[in-house]
């Protein structure tokens, strides 16, 4: 097996060819003047094994071109493909919330299993059970990094002042598991967004029994909006806010948001392109190194 880097690769693939022992391509690019993407990959690979690395943020909308491009060439050249995209763009539009509106991610998760994609491997997706349900026949592996939260929190704070927050119901799986490793209890706060706005609700009073350190956990922060409200919430109470997020996309003013509504330490993990100075990034890779030998990805 191959490990082979698109344009949106964060420096993951030649980390992980490192440690697991493989040899690295990267493929070249271009824009021509009309603004379409050219990509040629310097060593043809042929009924061979494909490690093909990819996020897809910032410019999502090139991501995703490159990634049809890249998977028609490598199936044509009879490889077995596995892809990893570190941040997953599209994710959150999966369903149909206001009639008319395409299921974003089913268009985009069809598209790549069309184009001979054998398996896809993500990192703490939005919503793994409809990215199974549009891949079909692919494999699929939903890698969330939960050991690499617990352990940067743990060496830093104690057990017993601790809190995790989901700040929605969707952040309830991955907010028990963080709570569990951690050793201590968790929230799950109920919230509501305007389909129309984008602007979000949060019931508050369940965290009234909030003291010490308060660890919101969430996949992806992108305005900053859905931490936010919470945080200033708890930081009037008292409470230390610390936020735990997968993708941090930071989009606008959002560090600064977090920052105004009491945030006091942020953990993200390097899956896209964007790095905030003030951010912790964990590292991620010997963690996707492991998962991908443990699901027998790589030998
Ligand atoms: C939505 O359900 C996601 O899990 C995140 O909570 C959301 O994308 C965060 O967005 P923002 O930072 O703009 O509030």
């Amino acid at each position: 097996m191959r490990v082979v880097s698109l344009p949106g690769d964060p420096g993951v693939g030649p980390r992980l060819a490192d440690l697991l022992g493989l040899e690295y391509i990267q493929f070249l690019h271009k824009k021509f003047p009309d603004g379409e993407i050219y990509l040629r990959l310097p060593k043809v690979i042929e009924n061979e094994g494909v490690l093909l690395v990819q996020s897809m943020y910032p410019n999502q909308n090139d991501h995703t071109v490159e990634l049809l491009l890249a998977l028609e060439l490598l199936s044509r050249y009879r490889n077995n493909i596995t892809l990893l995209i570190t941040y997953l763009a599209y994710a959150r539009q999966d369903k149909e919330f206001l009639a008319g509106e395409p299921v974003s991610l089913r268009s985009l998760v069809k598209a790549l299993s069309s184009l001979g994609l054998g398996t896809l491997v993500t990192i703490d997706a939005h919503s793994p059970l409809a990215l199974r349900e549009f891949l079909g026949t692919s494999r699929y592996i939903n890698i969330v990094p939960d050991e690499v939260f617990a352990e940067a929190i743990s060496r830093r704070y104690r057990r017993e002042e601790l809190t995790v927050i989901a700040p929605d119901q969707g952040a309830e799986k991955r907010a028990a598991s963080l709570a569990e490793l951690l050793g201590c209890r968790y929230i799950v706060v109920k919230k509501a967004r305007d389909r129309i706005t984008g602007n979000v609700t949060h019931v508050l009073d369940p965290l009234d029994s909030v003291s010490g350190i308060a660890v919101v956990v969430d996949d992806i922060v992108s305005t900053g909006g859905t931490i936010a409200g919470i945080a200033s919430y708890l930081s009037s109470r008292g409470v230390r806010v610390v936020v735990a997020a997968s993708h941090a996309l930071f989009v606008g003013d959002a560090y600064d948001k977090l920052a105004r509504s009491g945030v006091v330490e942020i953990y993200a993990l390097p899956t896209t392109g964007v790095t905030v100075s003030g951010v912790t990034y964990l590292d991620m890779v010997p963690y996707i190194a492991r998962k991908l030998r443990e699901e027998k990805v790589v030998e």
